[in-house]
């Protein structure tokens, strides 16, 4: 299956939507594809996303990164762990993530040079509001990606991503369900998005394909 197929550096993703993606990319900034990952895959990893909230192994959600880091639950609400390679199933994800960053790469000629990802969990009543991944000029982290991971979405359940234009932050352009094997993709730093209210438990892997941006002197820090 997924773990042992070494030879394909795509498998576990819908290689047919590639040229779309990029496609999506370059033309609006953001792409989104259903049924993009493996079914085996994403119900693995969101079966370890449940061991790991059952082993009280996630950890609340800041905002800001190193020093600035703080906690803010008026911000966002996610409970997260970073994949660290710990399980096949993370290291079948971060393979496909290597995959598609090579594709991108070729395509876009962007200089992707690595991935760092984490799940999350939004309990129900929680949120993330409008926000950029990264900021112009210290875009180390180039384009975003989520994963959702929670099979059967219901009809009422909000939760979904809503992503803005660019110039106008409150004009909603999209509204994503957030179905398991659903795959967003967007530029960190031009791509306004929030996680709207949810109603049921709610798991994705949240990831950012990363530029060294050391160039400029300004550099975010990891994580
Ligand atoms: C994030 C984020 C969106 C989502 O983690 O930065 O915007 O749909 N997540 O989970
Ligand atoms: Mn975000």
């Amino acid at each position: 299956m997924l773990s042992s197929d070494t030879a394909n550096p795509l498998a576990g993703l819908d290689e047919a939507a590639l040229p779309t993606l990029v496609d999506r990319l370059v033309e609006q900034g953001w792409f989104v594809g259903e049924r993009f990952i493996d079914p085996a895959l994403c119900r693995a990893l969101h079966d370890e996303l449940r061991t790991l909230a059952d082993h009280r192994a996630l950890q609340a959600a800041g905002v800001g990164r190193g020093e600035a880091h703080r906690l803010r639950r008026d911000i966002r609400g996610d409970a997260i762990h970073w994949l660290n390679r710990d399980s096949q199933p993370q290291r079948d994800y971060l393979a496909a993530m290597a995959g598609l960053q090579g594709q991108i790469n070729r395509a876009l000629y962007l200089g992707l040079f690595e991935f760092e990802a984490h799940f999350a969990h939004y309990p129900p009543g929680s949120f993330y509001r409008t926000h950029l991944d990264s900021f112009q000029g210290r875009a180390n982290r180039v384009i975003s990606t989520v994963l959702y991971l929670t099979p059967d979405w219901p009809a009422d359940g909000g939760g979904e991503m809503a992503i803005y234009a660019e110039e106008d932050d409150t004009r909603e352009l999209a509204r994503v369900r957030p179905e398991a094997g659903t795959f967003v993709c967007f530029l960190s730093d031009r791509v306004p998005h929030a996680v709207l209210p949810t109603r049921y438990p709610r798991a994705s892997i949240a990831g950012w394909f990363r530029r060294n941006a050391s160039l400029g002197g300004l550099i975010d820090p990891a994580r």
